[in-house]
C-alpha cells in the first residue's frame, strides 16, 4: 500500500496525465482482455508467405547489417518478464516487422507496445539498413519493468537515434502522433490487446495513411477486433502464423496514394 502511494505521488509528480493513465489501466484491467472468444483463421500464412505478399506491393530487399546486430545483442532474461507475465514479443514477429520495414521502406513507424522492446529492435535494425526514418514508440510499460531498467532492454546502444519513445497510454498520445505523420507509415500494434482498444489502434492508423502503408497487428487470435474492423474499412486482412507462441498476427496493406481523411 506504502509503495503504491510513493509511486502514485512520483508519477503525479513526474506528470499527472502518466498518473491518470495507470490509474485507468489498473481500473480497466489490461491483462484481462475482453477475449470474445479465441478466433481461428482460415488461410493462415507463414512469414515467408506473408513477406511475398508485401514484396509484391513494394518490391525486394536484403537482409542488411543492422539484422545480426540485433540477433547478436544479449540482454538480462529477466527483461522479459514485467508484472509477472512474459512481455517480450517472440523471434518471429520480429522477423516479420524487419522484413516488412525492409520491403515497404517507410518514412515513419509508430508502434504501441514497447516492455522488453523486441518489435522495437527490430524495426530499428530496419530503419538502420533502410538509412531512413524514424521509429515513434508509445508505451505503458509495468512499473516493475521501469524500476529494475529493463524497458527496451532488447534495442542495442547503437540503434537508438532513430527512436523517439513516448511514455503514456496509446489513448492519450496516439492521435496527437498520427496526426503529425508524412509520408510512408508502418503501424504495429502490440499493446493493450483489448477489443476496443485494438479496433480505435487499427482504424487511426488506417485514417492516417496517405501515401500506402502497412498495419501489423500481434494477437489478433485473442478477439475479432481486426477482422471485424479490417471488414469496416473495406481492408483485406492477412493472417500471419505465430509459430513460436502459437496465436497469430495480422496484416493490412494500404498501398494506395490518396488525400489524408481523418
Ligand atoms: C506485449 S508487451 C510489448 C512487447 C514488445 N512489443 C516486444 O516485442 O518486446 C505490451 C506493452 O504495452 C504496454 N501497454 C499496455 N497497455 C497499453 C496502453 N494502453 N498504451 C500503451 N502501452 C500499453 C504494456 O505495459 C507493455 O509494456
Amino acid at each position: 500500500m506504502l509503495r503504491q502511494a510513493r509511486l502514485a505521488a512520483w508519477l503525479a509528480m513526474r506528470d499527472p496525465r502518466l498518473l491518470g493513465d495507470y490509474t485507468r489501466w489498473a481500473v480497466e484491467g489490461w491483462r484481462h482482455p475482453q477475449v470474445t472468444s479465441r478466433q481461428d483463421h482460415p488461410n493462415v500464412l507463414t512469414v515467408d508467405e506473408c513477406i511475398a505478399l508485401v514484396e509484391a506491393e513494394y518490391g525486394a530487399w536484403e537482409v542488411g547489417p543492422s539484422w545480426t546486430r540485433v540477433r547478436e545483442w544479449s540482454f538480462d532474461p529477466q527483461a522479459r518478464v514485467g508484472g509477472g507475465v512474459t512481455m517480450a514479443g517472440d523471434t518471429k514477429l520480429g522477423r516479420l516487422v524487419y522484413e516488412v520495414a525492409r520491403a515497404m521502406r517507410p518514412d515513419t513507424i509508430v508502434e504501441t507496445g514497447v516492455a522488453t522492446g523486441v518489435t522495437s529492435a527490430h524495426l530499428l535494425a530496419a530503419l538502420e539498413d533502410n538509412r531512413h526514418g524514424v521509429l515513434h514508440s508509445i508505451d505503458l510499460p509495468p512499473t516493475d519493468m521501469i524500476a529494475a531498467g529493463h524497458v527496451g532492454a532488447a534495442v542495442p546502444s547503437d540503434l537508438r537515434h532513430r527512436w523517439v519513445y513516448h511514455w503514456g497510454a496509446s489513448r492519450r498520445l496516439l492521435p496527437k502522433l498520427l496526426d503529425g505523420v508524412k509520408g510512408r507509415l508502418m503501424f504495429v500494434h502490440d499493446s493493450d490487446h483489448s477489443y476496443a482498444n485494438m479496433a480505435w489502434e487499427i482504424r487511426s492508423a488506417w485514417l492516417a495513411m496517405v501515401s500506402g502503408g502497412v498495419i501489423v497487428c500481434d494477437d489478433v487470435h485473442l478477439n475479432s477486433a481486426f477482422p471485424d474492423t479490417a471488414s469496416g474499412l473495406g481492408a483485406v486482412p492477412q493472417f500471419v502464423e505465430q509459430a513460436e507462441k502459437g496465436g497469430t498476427t495480422g496484416l493490412l496493406i494500404r498501398a494506395t496514394t490518396r488525400t489524408k481523411s481523418h
